[in-house]
């Protein structure tokens, strides 16, 4: 029988409110996500506030500071904070971006923040990745070649380089497939757009020597074809990717070896 309520346990229960600092009248408000897997208590959202005259201009210039100087319970991962590591992934003011590259002026009033959507939590704002870079390691991500190695690179002309470009700069975040609503309801099926773009990236590159076989890997009515053209990962790109239309030269070419 279809379950029209949310399961008891993941209603969004009031959470706590940390006190204002109140030193400065340049505040802004965070509402965070919070869940705890080690308690028995449902997900929430903590209000913090956070001076901003003492923190630096982006939303993960607060995270650090409400975890360094509020809350040490605070769960969330991030590494390079220069948008090329991918970690700080999450949905914030109902988008998902990056954490390190979205600057906190743009929002207005409360900075909402969750984790990125339809992935199980492990712990506040860190998604459980392991299906989504399974995906990745099922499409082989290197180059696969059959033909005598050449003593020193396997060239590529300018021209063929330039076909990755729009591809290689992919820092496989998520955001992209988790505002995907295909790869919601069908992630253990469908590769979603970010496996899908980065599948593309090694079929049209010059020098692999498998392409055949990697479309052959992608002629699936799930892996490939759950895509319906939705666009949401466009739009959610935070490298200004366009993994949509990645999905659609896969197509052509599907269409293309058929005739
Ligand atoms: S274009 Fe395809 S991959 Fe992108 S959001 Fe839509 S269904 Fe998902
Ligand atoms: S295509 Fe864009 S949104 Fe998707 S994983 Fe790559 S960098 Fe992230
Ligand atoms: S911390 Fe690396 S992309 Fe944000």
């Amino acid at each position: 029988m279809v379950q029209l309520n949310l399961p008891q346990k993941s209603r969004m229960i009031k959470g706590k409110n940390w006190p204002k600092p109140d030193s400065s009248s340049n505040v802004a408000e965070f509402e965070i996500y919070r869940w705890n897997p080690d308690n028995d208590d449902n997900p929430s959202t903590d209000k913090y506030y956070v001076d901003l005259d003492e923190c630096g201009p982006m939303v993960l210039d607060a995270l650090m500071k409400i975890k360094n100087e509020i809350d040490p319970t605070l769960t969330f991962r991030r590494s390079c904070r220069e948008g090329v590591c991918g970690s700080c992934a999450m949905n914030i003011d109902g988008t998902n971006t990056l954490a390190c590259t979205c600057a906190i002026e743009d929002i207005k009033g409360a900075v909402k923040i969750y984790p990125l959507p339809h992935q199980e939590v492990l712990k506040d704002l860190v998604p459980d990745l392991n299906n989504f870079f399974a995906q990745h390691k099922s499409i082989e991500p290197w180059l696969h070649t059959t033909s005598v190695p050449p003593e020193t690179e396997w060239k590529q002309s300018k021209e063929d380089r330039e076909q990755l470009d729009g591809l290689y700069e992919c820092i496989l975040c998520a955001c992209c497939s988790t505002s995907c609503p295909s790869y919601w309801w069908n992630s253990d099926r469908y590769l979603g757009p970010a496996i899908l773009l980065q599948a593309y990236r090694w079929i049209i590159d010059s020098r692999d020597e498998a392409t055949g076989d990697r479309l052959d890997d992608l002629e699936d009515p799930f892996r490939l074809y759950r895509c319906h053209t939705i666009m949401n990962c466009t739009k959610s790109c935070p490298k200004g990717l366009n993994p949509a239309k990645a999905i659609a030269k896969i197509k052509k070419l599907m269409v293309e070896r058929q005739v």
